[in-house]
């Protein structure tokens, strides 16, 4: 990073709390992606309910996404955009108190939502499924976040506003909005309420909710770790900054109009519809646009691949996040939905973003900075990132590539039919010729989250290891862009 003609300056990190969460991403990695296997196994052995209400399917599949999406992306954005922002603008956190309370306060969300959800207590709508009392403590929480981050940003000690702040900034800031409005609800008892909206008006709420949680939870926030650990790792400034701010007023105004691509042939207005397709078709250019400039950033140090596992967890990132942005505009046209909708075709979109995109990025952005949260010169062992890396390519491809297999099979299997009309398959013909697909997907989730397990012994022996420290948390830094 060019330090050229910026005066350096002596400032004292607030690392304990990126400390805090960086380690919870990697326990609450395990615990999500190890339910994802349970549930996994389940779809293709059901005996593996056992019968308990608690350990059905339908109560675990809440707890896998939550989980995955809120613990462990949650607590992945928090680290990364708590360091992030510190650095950029040469100032410590607001306040090391309300950023100790986001810690404990996102801690107590989890727990809750572990303890509730297993319980059969939700509301039933997807993504936002915990119940009242929970959407207030995290309504709280998030609100203080927006201050400690915010609040950062105001006291910075250099002029310019780093992009990755820019998109960890809207991220907080629509999260807040979205939950607000979709959670809007009436309460009957501390564990039931009943939504603001009705019928056709709650699904679209729900959904301008749950699309714009993957364009700002799933999408910006991991866009804003891409701008500062890609640069950092591969040694080289942005490819193109101003790219990097079209990218970033496009991808936000756009964004937020396509949620109706989840409500094709429904009883939605078919205008909404409509508006929804065109608006994610369009959606294509900032995110390719995005990929590009990270990609990018790499041109001139290609080299660097052949032997740093980190950089290749963060550049093959962002080939998912280009093929799951190609992907989610083609399956918004209507008439690629027909035959999409309500296949494994859309679980296998949803876990290149979510695996390849999401966890890779993450991955990634922690071997970078838990070294330097710990004062290492680096992780213990590079051979074992290089491994985490196979298992965690490896594991992606086995699973969108059985269920894209899946997908497609189920869609064409339903709508077959015979010359007088009748369907060629029933239902449980589908399942049937689905199965290899669910153990094959079973299989590529077990090597991904084994990764997961060679990451935690990693981190931990880096943690351990008695060497001297490379760098103290009060070092003197330059900017870092
Ligand atoms: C070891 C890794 C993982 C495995 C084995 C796994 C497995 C599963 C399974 C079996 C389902 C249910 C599919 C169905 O209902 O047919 C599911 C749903 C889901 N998972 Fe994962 N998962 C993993 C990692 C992740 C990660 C890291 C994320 C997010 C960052 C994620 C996000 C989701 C989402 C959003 C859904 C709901 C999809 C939908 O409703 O369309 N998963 N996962
Ligand atoms: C240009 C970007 C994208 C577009 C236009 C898009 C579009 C779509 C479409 C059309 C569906 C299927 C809706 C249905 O038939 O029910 C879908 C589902 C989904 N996508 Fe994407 N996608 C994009 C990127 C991503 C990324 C990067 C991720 C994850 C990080 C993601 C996560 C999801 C999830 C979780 C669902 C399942 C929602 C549910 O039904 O539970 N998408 N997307």
């Amino acid at each position: 990073m060019a330090t050229d003609g910026i005066e350096t300056l002596p400032v004292t990190y607030n690392y304990k709390v990126v400390r805090q969460f960086a380690i919870m991403t990697v326990v609450w990695g395990i615990v999500g992606m190890g339910i994802g296997v349970w549930i996994a196994a389940q779809l293709a052995w059901p005996a593996l309910n056992f019968d308990l209400p608690w350990t059905s399917f339908g109560r675990l599949r809440p707890l896998h996404t939550n989980a995955v999406i809120f613990a462990f992306g949650g607590s992945a954005l928090f680290a990364t955009s708590y360091y992030v922002v510190q650095r950029t603008c040469q100032a410590r956190l607001l306040s090391d108190g309300l950023a100790a309370f986001t810690f404990w306060g996102w801690q107590a969300v989890i727990v809750a939502a572990a303890i509730t959800l297993p319980m059969g207590i939700t509301s039933s709508k997807e993504y936002a499924e915990l119940e009242w009392p929970i959407d207030v403590l995290l309504a709280i929480v998030w609100i203080v976040y927006a201050v400690v981050f915010f609040g950062t940003i105001m006291k910075r000690q250099v002029e310019h506003i780093y992009v990755a702040n820019w998109f960890f900034g809207a991220f907080i800031v629509t999260v807040t909005i979205l939950h607000t409005v979709n959670s809007a609800a009436l309460p009957v008892s501390m564990t039931k309420s009943y939504s603001a909206y009705a019928g056709a008006v709650d699904a679209m709420v729900q959904w301008w909710y749950g699309h714009n949680a993957v364009g700002f939870f799933l999408t910006a926030g991991f866009l804003g770790m891409m701008y500062y650990f890609v640069p950092k790792q591969a040694e080289r400034p942005v490819y193109s900054y101003r790219l990097s701010i079209v990218h970033f007023w496009a991808l936000i105004s756009i964004y937020i109009w396509a949620g109706p691509h989840h409500l094709h042939y429904t009883a939605l207005p078919d205008w909404a519809q409509s508006l929804g397709m065109v608006m994610s078709l369009i959606l294509l250019a900032p995110s390719w646009g995005g990929m590009i400039n990270g990609i990018m950033t790499l041109s001139g140090a290609w080299d660097k691949l052949k032997d740093d596992p980190i950089l290749r967890f963060l550049v093959v990132s962002l080939s998912f996040y280009g093929m799951s942005t190609f992907e989610g505009p083609m399956m918004a046209i209507k008439t690629v939905n027909s035959l999409s909708h309500y296949t494994d075709w859309t679980i296998g979109h949803v876990h290149s973003g979510a695996l390849g995109w999401v966890a890779m990025i993450s991955i990634g952005s922690l071997y970078h900075l838990i070294p330097k949260l710990f004062g290492k010169e680096q992780m213990y062992s590079v051979a074992l990132i290089n491994l985490h890396f196979w298992m965690s390519t490896i594991g992606t491809v086995l699973y969108i590539a059985s269920m894209w297999v899946n997908g497609i099979m189920q869609g064409l299997m339903w709508r077959a039919y015979n010359e007088d009309g009748t369907l060629t398959y029933t239902f449980v013909e589908s399942l049937v010729a689905s199965h290899p697909g669910y153990v094959v997907r079973m299989i590529g989730g077990l090597i991904f989250f084994s990764g997961m397990l060679v990451m935690a012994y990693n981190v931990w022996m880096t943690t351990r290891r008695d060497v001297p420290l490379a760098i103290s948390n009060s070092e003197t830094v330059a900017a870092t862009v």
